[in-house]
């Protein structure tokens, strides 16, 4: 049984994780961004040095192949990946992992010059963090961008996807181009942290994804008056900001207790305007996001939402506006791929257990166009999105190896 080369392996996460490094730890890389323009150009120079085809789709996807140089050729192919880019002062194995270890698992193959009836590729979506629109790059590869809304895709700072793709060198009018032809996957396979506590828990190697949720996230507006924060009478403020908080308090508490129970949600983006502390804020707007396995259950919960918003806006004498920003739908991870990753697993020795992901990965969209499907590793203490997210290494060489185990029976199918 071949396996990968675990020094490899590290050395490329460590070298990766220095693009966008942070002085006390974790990384900051968005994409398009210079730290991610330079990560890009050090990937396609490893893709390269690995003996496998590199090449870059009009979304700014990244793929390494071997046996494959586009996706136009009619041979469908196996493919795995994630993302290189990362949420603000996020951690370094968060995507980064995916893609790595699909590279490490391609060049073990290439190096041992292993046969396999299918041909390989291993991608690096582009924007999975969504910054400009979530999940942007697999999107666009699964034909499930609308590609009349690019021109407004922006970042809650109101940066453009448009001039943050031309700043690094990419033409947006290309986009369209990154669709991949029917039939061009053959499976898709995406290793990655679970970024939650439960496979530390239970103490188990290899976490096989079942279900990935859908993530909807809409701007929440409350617009009041501005007025003097010293001279005007309490009773007569309309304060946008209260109307905000008042919100996000009642809409925590609703989706804890009337969603799914696996129902999730989160406002991590606040601004106030106009933003001084003499000001009785006028304007106040949230970014609230909701998340369930279950689209009926996202449905019900972001009707509820807006109705909330009316509620608490009427009753401070304020006016709300809900602007829908993105919905990713939840997927279902295709029954073979699961149990190609666990025969995988009893072939190393390794303990799994079937899993829901509550994050969303690119994975999700795959499912669209192929037989898709995740493995995860234990996160230490659970932890991600901050900056001492971190896996052990051993358990890191683990869920790499599964996954070329997995790979290789995928790509003889
Ligand atoms: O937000 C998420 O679930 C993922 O990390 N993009
Ligand atoms: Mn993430
Ligand atoms: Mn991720």
């Amino acid at each position: 049984m071949i396996a990968i080369d675990a020094a490899r392996l590290h050395r490329r996460l460590d070298r990766l994780s220095r693009f966008g490094a942070l002085p006390g730890g974790g990384v900051t890389r968005h994409c398009w961004s210079p730290p991610h323009e330079e990560a890009r150009a050090w990937l396609l120079e490893e893709i390269r040095g690995a003996g496998l085809t590199a090449w870059v789709d009009g979304a700014g996807n990244v793929f390494g192949g071997t046996g494959i140089d586009g996706f136009g050729g009619g041979r469908p192919a196996v493919l795995t990946g994630s993302h290189i880019d990362t949420v603000p002062e996020g951690g370094t194995l968060d995507g980064a992992l995916g893609v790595v270890a699909g590279l490490e698992c391609l060049e073990t193959i290439v190096r041992t010059k292993t046969a396999t009836r299918r041909p390989l590729a291993v991608a690096a979506w582009s924007d999975e963090e969504g910054r400009y629109g979530s999940l942007f790059g697999s999107r666009a590869f699964c034909g499930l961008l609308d590609v009349a809304k690019i021109p407004e895709m922006a970042a809650v700072d109101g940066e453009t996807l448009v001039s943050a793709m031309r700043r690094a060198g990419f033409d947006p009018a290309r986009i369209p181009e990154a669709k991949a032809p029917p039939g061009a996957v053959a499976a898709y396979l995406e290793l990655h942290i679970e970024q939650g506590p439960r496979l530390e828990e239970a103490r188990v190697d290899i976490g096989v994804v079942e279900a990935i949720v859908g993530v909807r996230r809409s701007r929440v507006v409350f617009h009041g008056q501005a007025d003097h924060a010293g001279t005007t009478p309490m009773e007569r403020r309309r304060d946008a900001f209260l109307g905000a908080a008042d919100y996000a308090l009642q809409a925590r508490e609703h989706v804890v207790t009337r969603g799914s129970g696996a129902s999730v949600t989160n406002i991590g983006v606040v601004y106030v305007h106009p933003g001084a502390s003499n000001i009785v804020p006028g304007r106040a707007e949230l970014v609230h996001e909701m998340r369930d396995p279950d689209a009926a259950v996202l449905q019900r919960l972001a009707t509820d939402g807006a109705a909330l918003a009316e509620r608490v806006a009427s009753a401070r004498g304020l006016r709300a506006e809900v602007r829908p920003m993105s919905a990713t739908t939840p997927a279902i991870c295709a029954t073979r791929v699961q149990e190609a990753i666990e025969r995988a697993c009893r072939a190393l020795g390794l303990t799994s257990q079937r899993m829901y992901s509550a994050a969303g990965h690119d994975a999700q969209n795959l499912t669209a166009i192929t037989d898709a499907g995740m493995l995860f590793v234990p996160s230490v203490g659970g932890r991600s999105h901050r900056t001492d997210e971190t896996s052990d290494p051993h358990a890191i060489e683990r869920g790499t190896n599964a996954l070329l185990q997995t790979l290789l029976t995928l790509a003889d199918a």
